[in-house]
């Protein structure tokens, strides 16, 4: 590719379609590595989402490809494909395998990938974390769980604890729901995940164990009741923002940005970033990670999934550079453009 046009057909180096769908970017040693679900095969509607209209793939593993100038992708393989043999397998086609994104750990020298890892109903609502010693895998996977078993957030209130029927007290013992989710590294090495919880209403924000496997169990709840999914972080000027969505399945809906000085909050909503028509469904897609070129953090990238639940390896790419206005990050569409 010479240019970036989004909602057309991506190809790689090899003139193949680029699959890696709820992604994010991993800048490392001056490459870009992008990481997503690979989807392929029938799109088909499994009788327990009929409710919700949940169409599916089967899971097929997560793809990596690799770029410098972030236009031409060559295509590094599967860096954690499908166990299809043990159906108990988080990694089973029958499974469901969502948002991959991958950090690098400096302390371990590990590259470490989390992603929602999930029963084909979504009641397991799990985080799935993977490790490698390079960039392109494979990939060994370590298994998934729930995060912060047993412990309160640090923002909890007395009435959150004993409300029994509240998604967060009820899932005290078993941990934390983790749906979409994403992982974030801060300037000073700090790792955190950013998940969809309390049956989708609520964020939790989570500290990462300094070798980015676990979490400690210190998080906590943001936008109690707002429903936000796809979670996107990125920092500007020593200031954390978030770009995420509303919960409709596959269909596009407007996003959302918010603002705060510290990871952990107070966070203030800053309304939709998009603008002009199509903004109230973000231009036909839903972000997945915002990338920040040449690992800096002043030109930034929305990347999002333009979703065909009819066909889902025929979701195309939407990526467009985030402005601003004061504070607020602002997207206009574009139909074709050059990150330099
Ligand atoms: C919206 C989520 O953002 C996606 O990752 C996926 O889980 C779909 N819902 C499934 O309908």
């Amino acid at each position: 590719m010479t240019s970036i046009r989004s909602g057309e057909v991506w190809q790689d180096t090899d003139g193949e379609m680029i699959n890696a769908h709820g992604g994010g970017v991993l800048f490392h040693e001056g490459t870009y590595y992008w990481y997503g679900e690979m989807k392929q095969g029938e799109t088909y509607l499994p009788e327990v989402n009929k409710s919700w209209g949940g169409t599916r793939v089967d899971v097929t593993g997560v793809s990596c490809y690799s770029s410098t100038d972030l236009m031409n992708w060559k295509k590094e393989g599967n860096v954690l494909p499908p166990v299809k043999d043990d159906p108990a397998s988080d990694l089973h086609p029958g499974k469901v395998l969502e948002r991959p994104k991958v950090i690098y750990n400096a302390k371990t020298k590990k590259f470490v990938m989390w992603f929602h890892a999930d029963t084909l109903d979504y009641a397991a609502a799990a985080c799935g974390v993977a490790v490698s010693d390079t960039p392109t895998g494979p990939f060994k996977y370590l298994g998934s769980f729930r995060p912060n078993k047993g412990v309160w957030p640090v923002n909890v209130t007395e009435a959150d604890k004993k409300d029994p029927k509240a998604a967060l007290a009820r899932d005290l013992e078993r941990g934390q729901m983790a749906r979409d989710l994403t992982v974030f590294v801060d300037d000073d090495g700090k790792g955190y995940l950013f998940a969809a919880s309390e049956d989708n209403a609520t964020l939790h924000i989570s500290e990462l164990t300094d070798d980015y496997l676990k979490t400690t169990g210190k998080y906590v709840r943001v936008f109690p009741g707002r429903e936000m999914e796809a979670p996107a972080v990125f920092k500007r000027g020593g200031r954390y923002y978030l770009i995420a969505s509303g919960c409709t399945a596959w269909a596009p809906n407007a996003a959302r940005s918010a603002v705060a000085d510290s990871i952990w909050g107070p966070w203030k909503e800053l309304g939709n970033p998009c603008q002009g028509d199509k903004a109230d469904i973000t231009f036909q897609s839903q972000g997945t990670y915002v990338l920040p070129v040449g690992g800096k953090s002043d030109k930034l990238i929305f990347m999002a999934d333009r979703w065909n639940k009819d066909n889902l390896p025929d979701s195309r790419y939407v990526w467009l550079p985030i402005g601003f206005e004061g504070e607020k990050p602002v997207l206009h569409w574009l139909g074709e453009w050059r990150p330099e």
